[in-house]
């Protein structure tokens, strides 16, 4: 019998953005941020274990079910990874892995952070080594993919800065039952990204405007916490956005510049203001990408869901919602060991 592990893991989506790193290789952050974890946008991923000394396989699974051998940067990360867990739990065994995303294809929607979080998760339970929330978020944040270290949990979640960087663990401010905000994904880009955010968080200090959010954040970050508690979207919107376009004033104004909006991005964040002064609480945030979430009350979402589908440049829409994290899943994505 065969020893594997498949889990499904989500996306988040920051209220408060990760943009700039104290040390980029082991994503130690520079600011404190905060996030809400996805339902429906998960990357699924299956571990198995191969034989000691066998170099490990990566494969993502098609629309078919259908297994491509992954090659260049993305592999790359993710072997490194399966070297780190290796090292981690002192086992000397190579890792068969096969993946697929929830997200449409091509949308250019980030995937890192939940690719990353299920592989952690599944290499974790393939080797009979379950292990806590708060270290499973440490071993998911060393792969590189910061964000990763706030999808191994559901709900909201604040990932801080730390004194000691071998412990920049996140934390849950409350689990998925305490809010049911949604999230609904205005797809106006279909390739990927032309700056990853690796390269952002690189750049991010050379941009006039970084130190000043630095300074601005204590006071934001306050606000979000307390919004969370007090399940208060009039304050939480108006900081997640502010946030979020002061991200993209860093990127735009860093050297080299970065300009990840599109125009239908800007007519997605037009369309959302237009629809707050028709009194609906809807709330725009953007991540290293052209992509708008819309952060919405459950009695706001049809109707921010129709006024976004019928803006111009938005080709698909995702309706997404808090959820509850990783969760272990019985059918593999690899077929039967032989
Ligand atoms: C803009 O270095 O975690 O999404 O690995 O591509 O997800 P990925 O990027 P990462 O930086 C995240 C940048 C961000 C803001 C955020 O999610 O906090």
């Amino acid at each position: 019998m065969s020893v594997e592990a498949t889990v499904e893991a989500p996306a988040n989506i920051a209220f408060i953005k990760y943009w700039g790193a104290a040390d980029l290789e082991r994503a130690i952050p520079l600011n404190p941020s905060i996030s809400m974890t996805l339902r429906r946008c998960v990357s699924r991923t299956t571990v198995r274990l191969i034989d000691e000394g066998r170099a490990d396989e990566v494969f993502l699974v098609g629309e078919a079910g259908d297994l491509q051998p992954c090659t260049g940067s993305f592999r790359s990360r993710v072997v490194a990874q399966l070297e780190r867990l290796r090292l981690w739990s002192g086992t000397r065994n190579g890792f068969c892995v096969a993946t697929r995303n929830s997200f449409p294809a091509a949308a250019g929607m980030a995937s890192s952070a939940s690719g990353f979080a299920a592989l952690t998760v599944a290499v974790v339970h393939a080797l009979g080594k379950p292990t806590s929330a708060a270290e499973l978020s440490e071993l998911a944040r060393l792969s590189g993919s910061g964000s990763a270290s706030r999808s191994v949990m559901g709900g909201y979640v604040e990932w801080p800065t730390e004194a000691d960087p071998d412990s920049c663990r996140a934390t849950q401010l409350a689990p998925e039952s305490h809010w049911d905000l949604r999230d609904v994904v205005a797809l106006v880009q279909r390739d990927p990204k032309t700056v990853s955010s690796l390269e952002g968080h690189v750049r991010a200090p050379t941009s006039p405007h970084f130190a000043r959010r630095q300074e601005l954040l204590s006071a934001r970050l306050d606000v979000v916490r307390e919004a969370i508690r007090e399940r208060c979207l009039e304050r939480l919107g108006p900081v997640l956005e502010l946030d979020a376009i002061e991200l993209h004033l860093v990127a735009m104004s860093s050297v080299p510049a970065i300009f990840y909006w599109s125009p239908a991005t800007l007519r997605v964040l037009e369309r959302v203001r237009r629809l707050r002064q028709d009194g609906l609480e809807a709330w725009s945030t953007m991540d290293a990408g052209a992509n708008v979430h819309v952060i919405c009350t459950p009695q706001s979402e049809p109707q921010v869901a129709a006024a976004l589908a019928a803006t111009e440049g938005v080709h698909e829409l995702v309706r997404d919602g808090v959820g509850a994290g990783p969760k272990l899943l019985t059918e593999s994505l690899l077929p039967a060991a032989p």
